[in-house]
């Protein structure tokens, strides 16, 4: 399929993926690619546009990623941003220095929107600013077309035809008042994209890809009921009905009715046409963790075990023409396959590749995706909204939120807690909504209950109680990489207190987590 396409040439800098996501909020599709990458390639994709990105390095320093100036006379326009556009100058002849005074922050910045590139935008707003260079010198032909206090080529263009930009400031973050459009209008103006890339020509152009693709397969999936797994298994299903075999390893370790939900959906319901099989396989999980307390063992316990239920019910199923996978683009662009910013997470997901199950190839068709545009097609594609909305969950599941060994019983008080302190920070997030007209500004990212291995005296009646403490957590974060405790009201908490110590034997105490990531991390091991 021939689709309009812009480039993102990644130079390390941490909003890289944003600024493809604006692109694509523009209805542009949009792909980020490495400095690195040839020259050659660029031009064979024919991109309508191509934005060069930010990142950490000073450009005239020894070994700092750079481009050649070639780049800049494929013919489409281009767009440096920050340290892409200090690349820009200096590459064609312009001086980049460290600045007198450093930007950083929300500032206030003069734009000439006589320029098409600020077209319907205010003659004055505020910007988000990371720099401690300068573009000192434009590079011949360009001019200044707009400027802060601070910074006098706050964006150049050409004063020739030449359909070259270059912004000192990060459009891509919601802190740039008018970002949004100014990234619209370069994809649509200057770029000329039609903008015809939306979430249902995604659905219709990968179900036609799909079926192309697999022809009469047959095709093989580890269902989790995590978001990007399950909105695969329903797209497969409208591709390929019965020629999918999910497979969905209930390993006890999750959500409280979340094995039985999944179920439903994809089994019982009869919603999806497909073949969907539920392995039981709590008992051979707690029998393998049993005694197990060191928290890298039990997540490799966890991982390899998943491997082994999973390949002996692939061995029923026999031959397998493809394995579906759920890999999505940040996967990629982390895995340092697409972009530059290699924010590499240990590989955190359950099992590796089941290398033993007989199949020809793999397939990953939400790999260009990003997390809200599949959650856009979960939607599309009829899943409900509980599930296309869910929070993360750790493919080890409650096996790292009970600390220490687990059992069938600490299992059961985590999950009853978590369902209980769940719902109330859901009630209490609805009804700050309805009162409020929107979001809580306490409004988590992740919420749930752990299990501390402590057990402390307590009363209860009047009953000497010994019993476990409760843990609950709740985060801000925007990339999970780093967050901070959100400031759930007290009173929630005190209701969460009262409600899980009355209704989960086993409990007399919850506590609070409040630290934030780092020193901690989100989960508990
Ligand atoms: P941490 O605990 O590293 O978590 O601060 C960051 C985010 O990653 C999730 N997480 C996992 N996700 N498999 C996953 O699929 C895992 O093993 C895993 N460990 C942590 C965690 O829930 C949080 O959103």
């Amino acid at each position: 399929m021939d689709k309009e396409l812009i480039l993102v040439i990644d130079f390390g800098g941490q909003y890289n993926q944003l600024v493809a996501r604006r692109v694509r909020e523009s209805n542009v599709y949009c792909e980020i690619y490495s400095y690195r990458t040839d020259i050659a390639k660029i031009r064979a994709m024919n991109p309508k546009g191509i934005i060069l990105t930010g990142g950490p390095n000073s450009v005239y320093e020894e070994g700092a990623p750079t481009c050649t100036k070639e780049l800049f006379e494929i013919g489409c326009p281009v767009l440096g941003l920050c340290y892409g556009a200090q690349l820009m100058q200096f590459v064609l002849g312009g001086t980049v220095e460290k600045a007198p005074v450093r930007e950083y922050g929300k500032t206030a910045t003069n734009f000439d929107t006589t320029n098409e590139l600020f077209a319907g935008i205010p003659e004055q707003s505020i910007v988000w600013m990371s720099h401690n260079d300068y573009i000192s010198k434009s590079a011949p032909g360009f001019k200044s077309i707009a400027n802060t206090a601070d910074c006098p080529y706050a964006a150049l263009a050409t004063e020739d035809e030449r359909p070259l930009y270059a912004i000192q400031f990060h459009p891509e973050v919601l802190h740039t008042e008018y970002g949004k459009e100014i990234l619209f209008n370069f994809a649509r103006k200057i770029c000329n994209c039609s903008g015809d890339w939306r979430m249902d020509s995604f659905v219709e152009n990968a179900i036609s890809e799909i079926r192309a693709k697999v022809g009469e397969g047959k095709v093989l999936l580890a269902l989790s009921g995590g978001v990007d797994s399950s909105v695969l298994a329903a797209l497969l299903a409208k591709a390929i009905g019965k020629q999918l075999t999910c497979v969905f390893v209930d390993h006890g370790l999750l959500r409280k009715n979340e094995g039985d939900e999944v179920e439903e959906i994809f089994g019982k319901s009869g919603r999806f046409d497909v073949n969907f099989v539920r392995v039981n396989a709590q008992e051979r999980y707690y029998g393998k963790l049993a005694g197990v307390t060191e928290p890298e063992r039990k997540r490799k316990i966890i991982g390899e075990e998943f491997i082994r239920v999973f390949e002996e019910e692939a061995k029923k199923i026999g031959t397998v023409d493809f394995l579906a996978q759920g890999t999505i683009y940040p996967d990629v662009v982390e895995s340092g396959l697409g972009g530059e910013s290699a924010v590499i997470k240990s590989h955190h997901n359950v099992g590796g590749l089941p290398d033993y199950v007989d199949f020809k190839e793999i397939i990953e068709p939400l790999r260009n995706l990003f997390k809200d545009e599949v959650r856009k097609a979960g939607l599309e594609l009829g899943l409900p909204e509980f599930l296309v909305y869910r929070q993360p969950f750790p493919g080890p599941g409650l096996g790292i939120r009970i600390i220490g060994d687990v059992t069938a019983e600490k299992v059961r008080i985590v999950q009853d807690a978590d369902y209980i302190y769940r719902e109330e920070v859901d009630r209490a997030l609805a009804e700050y909504k309805k009162e409020h007209g929107e979001d809580a500004p306490w409004m988590p990212n992740q919420y749930f209950a752990a299990l501390s291995n402590m057990r402390s005296v307590g009363v209860m009646g009047d009953e000497r109680t010994y019993d476990y403490a409760v843990v609950v957590r709740a985060v801000r974060t925007i990339d999970f990489m780093t967050a901070e405790a959100a400031q759930i009201p007290f009173n929630v908490l005190q209701t969460v207190m009262s409600r899980v110590i009355n209704e989960v034997p086993g409990v007399n105490r919850v506590l609070f987590d409040c630290t934030s990531k780092p020193p901690g991390t989100i989960e508990l091991e």
